[in-house]
């Protein structure tokens, strides 16, 4: 049996959430993998706890949507470690496999997180649906998979999340567009050499991707931060984009995005993607810059 101190388990912790998050094994060992496991846990916890710190106390505070969330370890994490000691916050996970959502309410149920709803939607789904609150503290999005992170972000926007801690998973959906556009780029720009073999485009795609969900951020009105998730190993994707929600849309943001859509022959991703830029202000009327 490994100790606490081994552990570095927090006073309360839940050392069966462990168990069922594969984490330790039922005896409550500790091998190498679940050693590492761990460590990864806690090193993006760590970076959501500094953010949920930052939030004025009020009652029902924090609330968490999660975003694909999976099995919801991350939000059955975040429950443990913070919502629980506190006596206060909501977890709401997000998962269109109606399988892992069953899963999640019946260990929630098993450990006593009352505070913590499941619901079987698409982030797409989320923004209207019923069950959610019109505001939200946090958005989670872990490896969501590809434009489930837009969705993700534009529930975010919606309902006025203070900060939003988004893991992109692979994407498509630009890759696709490109792919498309691919031989009328090529005669436009030498530039479109960076998208002309498969494997660039796909590489691109990604990278333009999530450039231009931090733009869309900052214009409307999020300061971003971009980040690795050292110790991330077990998954190529570990950008971490952090947005803290200042009020202050960046106009030369918006500007930028909307150069970059043109430059790769993507216009038509604006209304789809980054609406919320047509009710920004144009250039000469009054707005951070
Ligand atoms: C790669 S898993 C990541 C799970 C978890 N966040 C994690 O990091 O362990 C992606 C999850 O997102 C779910 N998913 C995919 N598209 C979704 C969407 N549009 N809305 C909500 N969930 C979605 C999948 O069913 C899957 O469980």
């Amino acid at each position: 049996m490994t100790t606490p101190r081994e552990l570095d388990l927090r006073p309360g912790q839940s050392v069966e959430l462990l168990k069922e998050l594969h984490i330790l094994t039922q005896d409550g060992k500790l091998n190498q993998d679940s050693r590492r496991k761990l460590k990864q846990v806690y090193h993006l916890y760590q970076f959501i706890e500094a953010l949920l710190l930052e939030l004025p106390a009020s009652p029902g505070s924090p609330t968490i949507a999660d975003h694909g969330a999976g099995k919801s370890y991350l939000g059955f994490i975040l429950y443990d470690l913070f919502l629980k000691p506190r006596g206060s916050g909501q977890v709401y996970g997000i998962e269109t496999r109606a399988e892992l959502v069953t899963r999640s309410q019946a260990l929630a149920q098993r450990l006593g997180f009352e505070r913590m709803s499941f619901l079987n939607l698409s982030a797409a789904e989320a923004s209207d649906a019923q069950q959610l609150p019109g505001k939200i503290d946090m958005v989670t999005a872990l490896h969501a998979c590809d434009t489930a992170t837009d969705d993700a972000i534009a529930f975010g926007l919606r309902k006025q999340a203070g900060f939003l801690v988004l893991v992109p998973c692979c994407q498509a959906e630009v890759a696709g567009r490109l792919r498309q556009n691919k031989a009328l780029a090529l005669s436009r720009t030498p530039l479109a050499e960076l998208w002309r073999r498969p494997l660039h485009t796909r590489e691109l795609g990604s990278q333009l991707t999530n450039v231009m969900r931090c733009l869309y951020l900052e214009a409307c009105g999020y300061q971003v931060t971009v980040t690795e998730l050292v110790g991330w190993e077990h998954s190529l994707k570990n950008e971490l984009i952090l947005a803290r929600r200042t009020g202050q849309r960046k106009r030369s943001a918006a500007e930028r995005l909307r150069a970059l859509l043109a430059e790769f022959g993507l216009p038509e991703l604006e209304p789809v993607r980054f609406p919320a830029l047509a009710a920004l202000p144009s250039p000469g009327e009054a707005a951070g810059s």
